[in-house]
């Protein structure tokens, strides 16, 4: 151990409490006449610093590779005092490279300082010679700065800042400036040897959650077959206590005890089930196991940015009880749809929301806040991980089983109609619910009729354009009245509890415990409207992202022809001529 890290230790409460600034000043002033001392060795090298207001991680280029112990020493030091943030991990997606920065404090700064922040990528060296991306020798004299593309809060602890690809030449590892400054906040990796990584985003594990005495794992990379439990013997699980990435990485071994899609249920260690609150921070990896040449069994551990968070329900809601009905759905730039969404289903009776936002960029946030205040109970995850509905959908259940007693995944386009909910057609009701509260009362009705029902599903109708050549003013219920005869698919409400412990769920459908059973609602109580096929300008997004992990892009060949993919669309986002009347077989005008 070295003492770096036992001064860490030490100081950590006074950093995190904040009250006791008699004592923080007075490391204060220890630090600033240490850093002082060390300003004047380095100046005779110099080297770039920065001002003490801004106050960075020291960056000493030209002794960074070297071993100069005591340089890298107040490097950690003076960063952990000083600099409010550290890079925790880095995942390099296709498009951009995603940066996990850890708050040292708890108001998440990060945000409000997006604008002074700026994305620093250095020159690879000759030696280093891949394109892949990992750790590797740089150049610290070329070195170029881009603007942050995003930055966002992610979970308790952590904000997540993404940056632009680097351009050819430069390494992926990227480090986080201020504008203006010579500073630059760098990956603490704790240890001497600096090494500095980005995971591929084809073979991570991005996220973990506490499930009673369990953890559940998310895991790109492992590619289990759709639909499918796997075996979980072919894994393990690792647990890394520590807060250090140096000796023994990850240090708990246990058993994983479902696997299916990209998602692993792991039993906690002995350690943590004695104490699951501390559970929390606790970093997390699965582990392939494979069969050495004298059948000796090996772990190679999958890469992880991931730390177990539990959702720890507010101690109010714990006492008022749980809201009948919830709902949870994924979006990518759909902020507009929203309101209309939110506003009508709270009328139906649906009490709380979970919108997991898939790298949107239009100003989702503002809609989601304004929602709030004005009560709906409606609360924004950034799920950053691409093309991950299904396991972004596990996640939502864990995070809503402490809260809601169903819970209905259905798509911000897609909203439950009672068909035969007008006076007149009294006499056509099978059940007496119309109006206010229509769909809440359903479920609760079905719920106390019997306990063994976890499923609800309803039949969608899809509607088509209708006509319109612009969306409409008065929103999609009103506005498109033309649809396919037949109903396509289905959607779910369920019983968080009543799940089977894989998770597993393909097209919003999840897999039950057994024992529990699913309802079919007759069409004539409720069906919903799925406004599918909407006025080019919204449907063509489509063609640019699909959510869904087994659901390929329009733009790639594949599939074509699948009941998934639009009849006469092909991969090129090109409005057909009679786009505004296609789809339309049965009009709605009720
Ligand atoms: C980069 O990729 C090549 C093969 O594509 C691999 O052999 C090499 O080990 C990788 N380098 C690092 C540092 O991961
Ligand atoms: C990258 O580096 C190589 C060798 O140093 C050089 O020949 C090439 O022009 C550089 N490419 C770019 C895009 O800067
Ligand atoms: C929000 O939740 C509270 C209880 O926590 C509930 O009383 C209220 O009706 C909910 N708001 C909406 C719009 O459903
Ligand atoms: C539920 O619906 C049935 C009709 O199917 C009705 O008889 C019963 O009273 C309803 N229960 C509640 C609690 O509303």
């Amino acid at each position: 151990m070295n003492t770096s890290r036992k001064r860490k230790r030490i100081f950590r409460p006074s950093y995190y409490s904040s009250q006791s600034s008699t004592y923080l000043f007075s490391v204060r002033s220890f630090v600033l006449s240490f850093s002082f001392f060390i300003f004047l060795y380095l100046i005779s090298y110099t080297i770039p610093f920065s001002s003490l207001a801004f106050r960075p991680v020291l960056v000493i280029s030209s002794l960074a590779s070297s071993s100069s112990n005591i340089a890298k020493r107040i490097q950690e030091f003076d960063g952990f005092i000083t600099f409010p943030w550290k890079i925790e991990n880095r995942v390099l997606f296709p498009d951009h490279v995603l940066l996990l920065v850890s708050s040292l404090k708890k108001d998440g700064l990060i945000k409000k300082s997006a604008k002074e922040l700026e994305c620093v990528y250095y020159g690879k060296t000759v030696l280093e010679g891949n394109s892949n991306g990992s750790s590797g020798e740089r150049d610290p004299s070329i070195l170029v700065k881009q603007n942050v593309l995003s930055v966002d809060e992610y979970d308790e602890c952590r904000s997540i800042v993404r940056c632009p690809l680097p351009s050819m030449n430069y390494s992926s590892v990227v480090n986080l400036g201020r504008r203006g400054k010579s500073g630059v906040l760098e990956e603490d990796t704790g240890s001497l040897m600096n090494i500095q990584t980005v995971h591929s985003w084809e073979n991570v594990v991005y996220a973990a959650s506490l499930d009673g005495n369990t953890a559940v794992v998310f895991v790109k990379g492992l590619n289990l077959r759709s639909d499918r439990e796997s075996n979980p013997r072919k894994f393990s699980c690792h647990f890394g206590l520590g807060n250090r990435k140096i000796d023994g990485r990850f240090m708990l071994r246990t058993k994983a005890l479902t696997a299916a899609q990209e998602v692993v249920r792991c039993s906690l260690p002995r350690s943590v089930q004695a104490n699951p609150d501390k559970a929390g921070g606790i970093r997390v990896t699965v582990g392939i196991i494979t069969y050495g040449r004298s059948r000796i069994q090996e772990h190679v551990l999958v890469p992880s940015v991931a730390k177990i968070s539990s959702f720890k329900s507010e101690e109010k809601k714990k006492s008022e009880g749980k809201y009948v009905l919830c709902a949870c759905t994924m979006v990518w730039n759909q902020a507009s749809a929203l309101r209309e969404w939110i506003m009508y289903h709270a009328w139906l009776g649906v009490e709380r929301w979970f919108i997991y936002d898939n790298n949107g960029d239009d100003g989702i946030e503002e809609v989601i806040q304004e929602l709030d205040l004005e009560g709906y109970n409606v609360t924004r995850h950034v799920w950053p991980w691409i093309k991950m509905q299904e396991a972004g959908f596990s996640h939502c259940v864990l995070r809503a089983k402490d809260e809601c007693n169903w819970v209905s995944f259905m798509d911000v386009d897609e909203f439950f109609y009672f068909p035969y909910s007008k006076p007149r057609h009294k006499r056509f009701r099978k059940f007496g619910y119309a109006g206010q509260n229509s769909l809440r009362t359903l479920v609760a009705n079905i719920s106390s009729s019997s306990r063994s029902i976890a499923e609800i599903r309803t039949s969608c109708h899809s509607f088509g354009p209708s006509g319109l050549n612009s969306p409409p003013s008065q929103g999609v219920t009103g506005g498109y009245t033309c649809r396919l005869q037949s109903p396509e698919r289905h959607k779910s409400i369920i019983r968080p509890d009543a799940l089977d412990n894989t998770l597993l769920n393909v097209v919003h459908h999840f897999h039950l415990r057994k024992g529990f059973k699913y309802l079919n609602l007759h069409q004539s109580t409720a069906v919903i409207n799925h406004y599918k096929y909407q006025v080019w300008e919204v449907f063509r997004a489509k063609f640019y992202r699909r959510v869904a992990t087994y659901v390929a892009d329009w733009q790639q060949n594949q599939n074509e022809g699948s009941r998934d993919r639009v009849p006469g669309l092909g991969t090129e986002a090109i409005e057909p001529p009679d786009w505004p009347i296609k789809f339309c077989e049965f009009g709605t005008t009720d």
